[in-house]
């Protein structure tokens, strides 16, 4: 189960001390191979990409517009804010949300020093977060998914905020151990299944094919895991990036009622 206290104490810690070595990549470098754009890292400060634990690029297959709502699950210090803020321009808008206090006051004073007048970062958990019903264009995600237990709740939320035809792009890290070329004995080294990794995205990941029909279940169609990183966080796990877009749901009363 992921623990919460846990989660915090270790982004508060990024958040306070971006330089630190916690054992996965991070920075402009990481930024950089995963493809984010020069004339993105021109624009935004050096030292938010410091903060950046990007484990895919979501920009990659986003099409994200002028004018779009963009809401960013796990914003961390707020680079893929700042990105999309970009790419949005003054007619858009982007919510961030996080749970970790540290990191929503450093992502807002990010903002505020790029002057990014349509950001707001709200201090929420990602399956219970403070916005309106069908708000939304476009949902990303960064490295964060992965650290809920409550991964159900989590896409139903997403399900709830996203205008019909809205879409989500997110990377994420995924498991990738194959249970069956283990022995029971050995069983503890090729599965991720320590509580002690929570917070080092490793203990929450899924496989790839059960991840994709959680989100299916959740009202999602057209759900594809659109490529593998070079992000790992154990021998176990590695960095993926998925779309999918919301599906209408076909109310039975409703339609009665139409005949
Ligand atoms: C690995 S960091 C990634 C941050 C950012 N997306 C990036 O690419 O740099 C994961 C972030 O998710 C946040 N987080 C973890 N669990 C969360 C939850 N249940 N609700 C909201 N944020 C959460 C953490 O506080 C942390 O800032």
């Amino acid at each position: 189960m992921a623990d919460n206290t846990q989660i915090i104490d270790l982004y508060t810690e990024l958040a306070q001390n971006p330089k630190k070595d916690f054992g996965w990549d991070k920075g402009l470098v990481n930024a950089k191979a995963h493809g984010y754009k020069q004339e993105w890292i021109d624009v935004i400060d050096s030292k938010v990409w410091e903060f950046c634990a990007a484990v895919g690029n979501p920009f990659e297959k986003a099409e994200i517009k002028k004018g779009d709502t963009v809401l960013d699950l796990g914003c961390g210090a707020g680079v893929d804010i700042l990105v999309s803020s970009l790419l949005v321009g003054d007619e858009g808008k982007v919510f961030g949300v996080d749970i970790t206090p540290k990191m929503v006051e450093i992502a807002s004073k990010h903002a505020k020093e790029i002057n990014a007048k349509n950001v707001k970062i709200l201090e929420n958990s990602f399956d219970n977060i403070d916005l309106e019903d069908e708000c939304v264009d476009i949902v990303i995600s960064n490295g964060a998914i992965n650290l809920t237990s409550c991964k159900e709740s989590v896409f139903a939320e997403i399900y709830r905020l996203l205008k019909p035809d809205g879409k989500i792009f997110f990377a994420d890290m995924i498991d990738i151990s194959e249970p069956s070329s283990c022995n029971i004995e050995q069983s503890s080294c090729c599965s991720n299944d320590g509580e002690e990794d929570w917070a080092n995205c490793v203990a929450g990941t899924m496989k790839e094919g059960e991840l994709i029909e959680l989100i299916q279940k959740a009202g999602f169609k057209d759900v594809v895991c659109t490529g593998h990183t070079h992000y790992t966080t154990a021998k176990t796990t590695k960095g993926a990036t998925f779309k999918a877009t919301k599906a209408t749901k076909i109310v039975f009363s409703e339609l009665r009622k139409a005949h």
